[in-house]
């Protein structure tokens, strides 16, 4: 399969680049929509991961980042929400059809997931031993020797001193930082091909949410997994990702290299990101205005409209395709 999404629109006259097409997909998001109680969540997200790739998915709260973290968990499907789409992973055709059985197959040992809070993804009942040992004994077939000597290992290789020690300690007796190690050994444990990571530093202290980046960062690279990385911090996705996804109210607004997303957007609403963060050349932070339209009364056309700059009519009323321009994916009727 082409490494490009499958609903893209090639306008006539437009000069048109393929973006990215050098790494085989390991995951390939097409049309992705996700409803609440009848309200859309996702509309028509579609993207590629490459393997070995990381990828960053961006946007400001609520836009729709960790529900896609969750759909490619397999944590979030029917009945709970409607879903429509493919999510193809692998030799796997659509994971959204995939059967419970199937998906215990896939979740922590091929597909794995960092939390944004450790304190709430680990078991406050169990030890650190257990929460380690168990997907290795369960997933993997080990006996309990070998549980426990992996176990001393992976706590190792993710940097928590004393490591034979620590499978007798409780979560709450480790600090943050320890018990995000905790949770990154735990998911790294079955050497999964995708690792997805909501916002993995965001509750930690500033002091050491770089050492907790690179750790992810190394430990991804040393497996040659692929990454998707839901990050606030453009600063930082533009450092540790390959590829960017941005994502306004549900929707897949612009994607493509880091760098010339990045570094010259055509997206206003990437602009208005990009705005906000002094690292990246701005000379003033001019957040934009307004928030996110709520769920269940998303305006017609345009989504961004009733913020954008450059809104026209035609915003207003027709909703602009995502299409392939410049190297990258955008959904905008006035881009540059
Ligand atoms: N459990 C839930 N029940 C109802 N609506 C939800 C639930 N979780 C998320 N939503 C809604 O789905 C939309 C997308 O939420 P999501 O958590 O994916 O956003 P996000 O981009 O991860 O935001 P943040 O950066 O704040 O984590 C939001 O409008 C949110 O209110
Ligand atoms: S389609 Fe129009 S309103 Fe939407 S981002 Fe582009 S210029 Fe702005
Ligand atoms: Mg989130």
């Amino acid at each position: 399969m082409a490494h490009q999404s499958a609903r893209r629109t090639e306008p006539q006259g437009e000069h048109v680049l393929p973006f990215t097409d050098h790494r085989e997909p390991l995951l390939s998001l097409a049309d992705i929509s996700l409803a609440r109680n009848g309200h859309s969540v996702l509309d028509r997200v579609s993207f590629d991961l490459g393997r070995g790739e990381t990828l960053g998915l961006v946007g400001e709260s609520g836009a729709g980042k960790s529900t896609i973290a969750l759909v490619a968990m397999g944590l979030l499907r029917p009945p709970a929400v409607t879903l429509e789409g493919r999510m193809q992973f692998a030799e796997h055709e659509n994971l959204l059809v995939e059967s419970e059985a199937g998906w215990a197959t896939l979740r922590g040992r091929r597909i794995a997931m960092i939390f944004q809070d450790p304190a709430s993804a680990l078991n406050p009942c169990f030890t650190v031993g257990r929460q380690l040992e168990s997907p290795l004994r369960r997933l993997l077939g080990f006996d309990r020797a070998a549980a426990r000597r992996r176990s001393i290992e992976l706590l190792e290789s993710a940097g928590l001193n004393d490591a034979e020690a620590r499978l007798a300690a409780f979560p709450h007796e480790l600090s943050g930082g320890m018990q995000q190690r905790v949770m990154i050994a735990i998911a790294l444990a079955c050497n999964p091909e995708l690792l997805l990571a909501d916002e993995p530093t965001s509750a930690l202290d500033v002091t050491i949410q770089a050492q907790i980046m690179q750790l992810i960062l190394s430990q991804v690279r040393a497996r040659d997994a692929s990454c998707i990385f839901v990050l606030h911090d453009l600063a930082l996705a533009s450092q540790v990702c390959d590829r960017i996804v941005v994502l306004y109210a549900g929707q897949v607004v612009e994607a493509g290299p880091t760098e010339s997303v990045l570094r010259r957007s055509l997206h206003p609403y990437t602009n208005a990101l990009k705005s906000c963060v002094i690292e990246l050349d701005t000379e003033t932070l001019t957040p934009p205005e307004g928030g996110l339209p709520a769920v269940g009364a998303m305006p017609p056309g345009c989504r961004f409209a009733p913020r954008c700059p450059r809104a026209s009519a035609q915003c207003a009323s027709q909703t602009p395709p995502l299409r392939s321009l410049e190297g990258r994916d955008i959904a905008c009727w006035h881009p540059g």
